[in-house]
């Protein structure tokens, strides 16, 4: 395809810019421009060269070859701090918020160059903010109590919130883990911004929403810009089509499973104290996973779903009886216990409890699986090689050696192995929290069906997500949580999506779950 030289007089413009990694050239002779009051959005599927285009735009990585053209001007980017003194602003699709801090004193440190931001002044700003973005945060709670949607919002807004004018903003997955209602706030601002000047690149899975909020589109795949648009000019179809080259398979058949509905795993009546001062106490939580069967729980991420699946999984210890695997209590077994019984699990955090950034994906792999790949108390790299390199094989997750730390992985890559590792040993009872969380469209189908696919063998499946058409799409029965409230389940064809909106929205659970006796 014939590709137009990006306009010289853009506010960015990025001239034929290269990064090489071992093994793999994450963008080959790259050209894109934006202009002022411009949402540019950028597509490609997992490991297409997104994150890393971003990165060397906003100075955390430095381009092997190529130019950046910043307001006309050839610009060496020194790094985030020259970035954003330039008027930059960037969302990172791995939080980089210190666990340990609260809010206030997170925004405080990027915002606070000048010594003039306490962490007071910020609390002031933030709740000012809210009102101006409708972007809730609590500045008060750590960092380490918020969820993944909580801790979403905190990036935004520290964005939002710099003191250099922002003239671009990049946002490199900011929707994925944000409700409807944020998503739609959150356009509207952004919208409101580009209206007055500002620049936007922005990164999304989700086409609908590129769709809806964008301008222009340039794709990549394998680092190459294969395909520029107006997005007036396309369907999400073609966009989808573009991305990955061809059209994404649909969605398997539903069949039905023979021998389904016996209880494998059950919580019954729990009362959770929140371990921390921020979290949610879960009242009177109730739930069933069948044999054969996925129960979605639908829910504004931070309601309590972090805790449950703490308490289903066994991070954090409950009353026996309070949780049931085929009718023994394990309410106070551990995790390694509850997996000896078949019990399998993905956190919604795959950085911090899913996987070691740090270590090698085999060593990734034997996390999980140690047992399998020791014989007589050794531990068979050999096997764990194998086995780690046939989780890349069956779930497609690009990389450059299973020697490589994870963190070497684009997210949803990175994603995918986490899944597909779990995935891989045909889990009879599963729990999977954001089970698409950032990857592709072809990806998350290739998810989606194996779960499916798990059902059909009669694998017990919860699946937590705030996604409710993936929950629509996936699960037999579907529960609401809010508030630490759990309603009871219903069958999907038997509610709508008003219906479930409302009880996510609390309205309706306090009638259906008393409660707590205190
Ligand atoms: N630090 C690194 N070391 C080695 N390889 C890397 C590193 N960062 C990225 N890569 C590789 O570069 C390629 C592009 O990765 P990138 O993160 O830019 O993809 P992406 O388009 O953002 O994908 P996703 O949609 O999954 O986020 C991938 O093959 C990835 O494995
Ligand atoms: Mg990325």
């Amino acid at each position: 395809m014939a590709v137009p030289a990006p306009r010289r007089d853009a506010r960015l413009a990025l001239l034929g810019l290269t990064k090489r990694f071992p093994g793999v050239v994450a963008n080959d002779r790259v050209d894109v421009s934006v202009r002022a009051g411009e949402i540019h959005a950028l597509l490609g599927e997992n490991g297409a060269g997104k994150s890393t285009l971003m990165k060397m735009i906003y100075g955390l990585l430095a381009p092997d070859e190529g130019s950046i053209l910043w307001e006309g001007r050839e610009t060496v980017i020194e790094g985030p701090l020259h970035a954003r003194r330039l008027g930059m602003g960037m969302v990172q699709q791995h939080f980089s918020l210190l666990e340990s801090l609260t809010v206030a004193e997170n925004l405080a440190l990027t915002l606070n160059r000048r010594g003039r931001w306490e962490p007071e002044r910020v609390a002031a700003r933030v709740a000012e903010a809210e009102g101006r973005y409708g972007l809730a945060v609590e500045p008060h709670r750590p960092v380490h109590s918020l969820s993944v949607g909580q801790r979403q919002r905190v990036e935004i807004l520290r964005c939002l919130l710099q003191e250099e004018p922002l003239k671009l903003l990049i946002l490199d997955e900011p929707t994925a883990v944000l409700t409807p209602q944020e998503v739609a706030g959150l356009f509207e601002v952004l919208r409101r911004l580009a209206a007055q000047g500002l620049s936007i690149l922005f990164v999304s899975h989700k086409l609908d929403e590129v769709k809806a909020l964008c301008e222009r589109v340039t794709v990549l795949r394998g680092g190459r810009v294969v395909a520029r648009r107006d997005m007036a000019d396309v369907t999400v179809d073609e966009l989808a089509t573009l991305m990955v080259g061809d059209r994404p398979p649909a969605l398997r058949e539903r069949r039905a499973v023979a021998g389904a509905g016996e209880v494998r795993l059950a919580l019954q009546g729990l009362d959770l104290a929140p371990d921390h001062p921020h979290g949610t106490a879960l009242s009177r939580a109730s739930l069933e996973l069948r044999r054969g069967e996925i129960l979605g729980l639908a829910g504004v991420s931070g309601n309590g779903q972090q805790e449950l699946l703490a308490a289903l999984v066994g991070e954090r210890p409950v009353p026996a009886d309070c949780v049931l695997i085929d009718g023994e209590p394990v309410g106070r077994m551990g995790v390694a216990e509850r997996r000896r019984r078949g019990l399998r699990y993905v956190p919604e955090d795959r950085q911090g409890t899913g996987a070691v950034p740090s270590l090698s994906l085999i060593d990734n792999a034997l996390l999980t699986r140690w047992p399998k790949a020791t014989r007589f108390g050794w531990v068979s790299l050999a096997a764990a090689r194998n086995w780690a390199q046939a989780i890349c094989e069956r779930y497609q997750v690009r990389q450059a050696g299973v020697g490589m730390p994870a963190s070497s992985l684009s997210g949803g890559n990175l994603q995918k192995f986490i899944v597909g590792r779990e995935l891989d040993e045909t889990p009879e009872i599963f729990v999977v929290a954001q089970p698409t969380w950032g990857v592709d469209v072809a990806a998350a189908r290739r998810i989606q069906d194996a779960l499916l696919a798990l059902r059909e063998q009669g694998t017990a499946l919860l699946v937590i997500s705030d996604d409710l058409d993936e929950l629509l799409a996936l699960a037999d029965r579907v529960a609401v949580i809010s508030g630490g409230r759990v309603s009871s389940a219903r069958p999907v064809a038997e509610v709508g999506r008003a219906q479930l909106g409302q009880l996510m929205g609390g309205r309706g659970l306090e009638a259906e779950v008393p409660d707590a006796a205190a």
